[in-house]
């Protein structure tokens, strides 16, 4: 086939407005974008940039090529190193329990029915951490079993900035207490590092795992999401004798 040069020009500026844009693509904040889909992904993306609990240095390099195409090697092939409490992931029993850790409560023994199913999205009032009276406040229904709850964290964009930040939103123990309490759930989603806020860091774990029946995802993206009703879907991979795992969750509308 014979083509005119403008054509071929042409064809080659679209093929890098494609490829440029796709490369841009890389760079933006994803995790909500299918609006027009009925699937939300509520996981952060694991990059070096991401927060890491307890550090400045951000969650840097997790992934180490050991063999790579570019270096003539037959595949690419790459190693993955990082704390498993990374980005969006699941708290094991065993994470805050010498004794469940020693009965092998690890990730590994949450229930999947637990982590699946419908779930309340809801907004914590900007100017509290999830006390009793947060709590009290937002009139979580009775039988509801699995609520995401939205914080300030999520308007100060803090999983989005390399520096672990202490000043995060999280469970004090007595909203810990008066969940157990007075409700129903059985999942607890938060929208940075940690469930507890960092006054309260092991008093508020401990409350909430000491039953092993309620489940703790930490790291979420919930950012743009109609508070509201959904089907949740959380999966963390099975490593045994884990105390956490990095989580895909997506919300179904
Ligand atoms: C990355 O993989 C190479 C090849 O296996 C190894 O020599 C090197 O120590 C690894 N680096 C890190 C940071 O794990
Ligand atoms: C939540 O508690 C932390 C300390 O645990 C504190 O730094 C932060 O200011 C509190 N946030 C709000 C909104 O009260």
């Amino acid at each position: 086939m014979k083509h005119s040069p403008s054509i071929l020009l042409t064809f080659a500026v679209v093929l890098i407005a494609l490829s440029t844009a796709k490369g841009l693509e890389l760079f933006e904040p994803s995790g909500t974008e299918d609006f027009n889909g009925r699937i939300i992904d509520i996981t952060h993306r694991y990059v070096p940039e991401m927060p890491s609990y307890g550090t400045n240095k951000g969650l840097r390099q997790i992934l180490n090529r050991t063999t790579d195409q570019r270096r003539n090697d037959l595949t690419t092939n790459s190693e993955l190193k990082m704390p498993v409490h990374s980005g969006t992931h699941t708290d094991a029993p065993s994470h805050v329990f010498i004794e469940y850790l020693e009965k092998g409560y690890d990730i590994d023994s949450l229930k999947l029915e637990t982590l699946n199913g419908p779930v309340l999205l809801v907004d914590v009032p900007r100017n509290m951490n999830i006390s009793d009276i947060a709590l009290s406040q937002m009139n979580i229904p009775k039988g509801v079993k699995r609520v995401l709850f939205r914080t300030l964290n999520t308007d100060r964009k803090l999983m989005l900035q390399k520096e672990f930040d202490s000043s995060y939103v999280g469970f004090t123990k007595s909203g810990a207490s008066w969940l157990i309490k007075n409700t129903d759930i059985k999942l607890v989603g938060v929208d940075y590092l940690s469930v507890a806020a960092s006054d309260y860091l092991l008093p508020a774990h401990l409350i909430l795992l000491k039953s092993r029946e309620i489940v703790v995802v930490e790291g979420l993206n919930l950012d743009k999401i109609p508070a509201g009703p959904y089907t949740l879907h959380c999966l963390p991979l099975r490593l045994v004798g884990a105390d956490a795992s990095p989580t895909r969750c997506i919300l179904i509308k």
